[in-house]
């Protein structure tokens, strides 16, 4: 199944760009938006745990809030939706064992055969003496998360700003994440460009494939 040519998927990838201002009021509509929620849902994950929360925030006080912890961006008052990923604090065991229910669940096998699969999850992430700050793994995780929906809202015209320079644990205050074991990673405003955004026509500054990709087959 291949909807888009080689050509209009780069095309879409051109277009996209970290939008500094947003058209304050356009909204995404409710279709486009369920459609890249389950672009988050789909984003695959080691091992298939998925230690992630998306919270999603379209209330115009909450986002201005948001904004005062994001180094005043404006982008974060003025997107029409606010996405925040947080991830695990710490994948324990019983995360684990919730993960492998649901395998059974979906999948309609026997708990029993899937032990094997959960020992060696525990075994990786819960009893690696290196794995026991479990929580960069979960952050790589969420990272992924990012970058498929900035691609797929690319794809669908959503214009986004991936936002690193926030305060994470002032994040963590105001949407009550405090205590309950997730924690803020990373934001991503979404919406539509501002007509007078000028770095929307700024030439994308990357370096040359020949430097970046090496073709170990010659
Ligand atoms: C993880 C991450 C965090 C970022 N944080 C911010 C940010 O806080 N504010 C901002 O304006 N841009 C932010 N950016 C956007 C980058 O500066 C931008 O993606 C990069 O310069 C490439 O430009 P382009 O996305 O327009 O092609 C971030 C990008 C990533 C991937």
């Amino acid at each position: 199944m291949h909807n888009l040519t080689n050509e209009q998927l780069l095309e879409c990838l051109e277009w996209r760009y970290a939008t500094k201002k947003f058209d304050a009021t356009k909204k995404i509509d409710g279709k486009t938006w369920q459609t890249l929620e389950k672009v988050l849902v789909l984003t695959p994950s080691s091992f298939g745990l998925q230690p992630w929360k998306f919270i999603v925030i379209q209330n115009q006080a909450m986002k201005e809030k948001l904004r005062e912890v994001s180094w005043g961006q404006a982008q974060v008052s003025d997107c029409s939706h606010h996405l925040v990923i947080a991830v695990k604090e710490k994948t324990d065991a019983d995360f684990i064992s919730h993960y492998v229910e649901r395998v059974a669940q979906v999948r309609a096998v026997d708990l029993a055969s899937l032990e094997g699969y959960k020992k060696v999850m525990i075994g990786a992430l819960v009893e690696n003496p290196k794995r026991s700050e479990n929580f960069n793994w979960a952050t790589e995780q969420g990272y992924i998360a990012l970058g498929n929906f900035m691609t797929a809202a690319a794809v669908l015209g959503v214009d986004t700003c991936p936002l690193g320079g926030i305060i994470a644990e002032k994040y963590d205050e105001l949407l009550g994440l405090k205590g309950t074991g997730w924690k803020t990673i990373v934001a991503c405003a979404a919406g539509f460009r501002a007509a007078d955004d000028k770095y929307a026509q700024a030439k994308k500054v990357r370096f040359s494939g020949e430097e970046l990709i090496v073709h170990h087959d010659a």
